[in-house]
């Protein structure tokens, strides 16, 4: 069983799939190791330490020659993977239904024909034995915590109150929009910084969760649009038009907004207009978490700080490959718990189950298989 680890290539991927701890763990477990060179150095590990743990450093061709399992952070293209087995599993983000759906389908069918069993990590069910394999919710309690402090970086004054000699100095007031793993996550990170925080959701059993990390719930009781999965659905128009007059009455008063509403398998849900931007305070910071799947935010632009009446719209294009380091330990690790939970000893691999392994697997056998891309 040979388990090759390549270096990211997507533009402005900093992290790797795979760590010297969870290395050691697969090597442990039976497995051979090849690292391509250099996979690692965008998350500060160096091939030595890879090399430590007991991995070989290659080439990407000679590291993915005769490979059983290609793990990767962003699925690499096809291409990258000549010379890895006949039905080798490939383990990675492949986001078919990103920003540009049709070129995430052709990408799935590249991997059908190419024979190989494409795994998509995001598909993971929302299930208790699968939490420490998900990797939407280890990269978004990262990103929460991210956007926190970028918008604090780039906020002109400070997060708490100080009562200085030279007069008080109020605390910034924070909403955030969205309180799945990344909001909770901004949330907690806002009050240690001393923010007023206060939060919203089209989740109902999210105001709990809001009060008891000390920040103000902000509801309506005709706003609630719960989906499967512990997801949220697409509000109707009639509760957008009620969202939009809840968040305007707001919004004027806050001076950060982290917004991180998703809707699985649609663009992200348009939270605020250009005309509510334009009630806020100069000086304010909007982040949107979500500007990669559609945004949040009229005007967000990836990677980009843009100025609308004064206020300050930003977002990243991938926030959790700004603390590399810790994503790509996170991530290393979903995919260790993910095979090794299913760890075969007789046959040496792991051998998924039917609720995990239909729901991640996208193609078999030269087809797409994913009830989710079908139809
Ligand atoms: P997500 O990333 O899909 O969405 C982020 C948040 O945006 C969600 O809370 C959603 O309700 C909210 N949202 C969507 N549309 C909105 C709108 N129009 N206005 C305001 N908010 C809107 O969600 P995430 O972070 O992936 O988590 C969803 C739930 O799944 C959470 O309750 C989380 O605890 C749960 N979860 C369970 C796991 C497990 O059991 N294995 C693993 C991860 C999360």
């Amino acid at each position: 069983m040979r388990i090759a680890i390549l270096k990211e290539r997507a533009d402005g991927e900093t992290r790797v799939a795979a760590t010297p701890e969870t290395v050691k763990k697969f090597a442990a477990l039976g497995a051979t190791l090849a690292v391509e060179t250099g996979a690692g150095e965008g998350a500060s590990v160096s091939d030595a330490a890879y090399e430590e743990a007991g991995a070989d450093v290659l080439s990407g061709a000679d590291a993915v020659k005769g490979a059983d399992i290609v793990l990767g952070v962003q699925a690499p293209d096809v291409a990258a993977l000549a010379g890895a087995k006949d039905g080798a599993w490939v383990a990675a983000i492949f986001d078919p239904f990103g920003p540009t759906p049709e070129k995430g389908r052709e990408r799935v069918e590249t991997y059908a024909n190419a024979g190989f069993e494409a795994l998509a990590m995001e598909f993971m069910p929302r299930i208790t034995r699968a939490q420490s394999m998900d990797v939407l919710s280890s990269q978004s309690n990262l990103a929460g915590y991210k956007a926190v402090l970028a918008a604090a970086d780039t906020y002109g004054r400070a997060f708490p109150m100080m009562m200085t000699a030279a007069g008080t100095v109020q605390a910034a007031r924070v909403f955030v929009m969205g309180v799945g793993v990344a909001g909770l996550q901004a949330i907690a990170t806002a009050k240690r910084l001393g923010a007023q925080v206060s939060a919203t959701d089209v989740r109902p059993e999210t105001a709990e969760q809001i009060t008891s990390l000390g920040a103000k719930p902000v509801f309506d009781d005709e706003l609630s649009a719960a989906g499967e999965g512990g997801y949220a659905a697409e509000l109707t128009d009639e509760q957008k038009a009620k969202q939009a007059e809840l968040v305007s009455n707001h919004i004027a008063k806050q001076d950060i907004v982290i917004t991180t509403a998703l809707i699985p398998g649609r663009a992200a849900p348009r939270l605020i207009s250009d005309a509510q931007i334009a009630t806020m305070k100069p000086g304010s910071v909007v982040f949107d978490l979500a500007v990669a799947q559609g945004g949040n935010v009229e005007g967000s632009q990836a990677n980009q700080v843009v100025e609308r009446h004064r206020v300050k719209i930003m977002g990243y294009a991938n926030t959790a490959a700004h603390l590399a380091a810790d994503a790509s330990a996170l991530f290393a690790r979903n995919h260790y718990n993910f095979l090794s939970a299913f760890w075969d000893e007789e046959a040496g691999r792991p051998v998924l189950d039917e609720e995990i392994g239909d729901a991640v697997r996208l193609t078999r056998g030269g087809e797409v298989v994913n009830e989710r891309l079908k139809g």
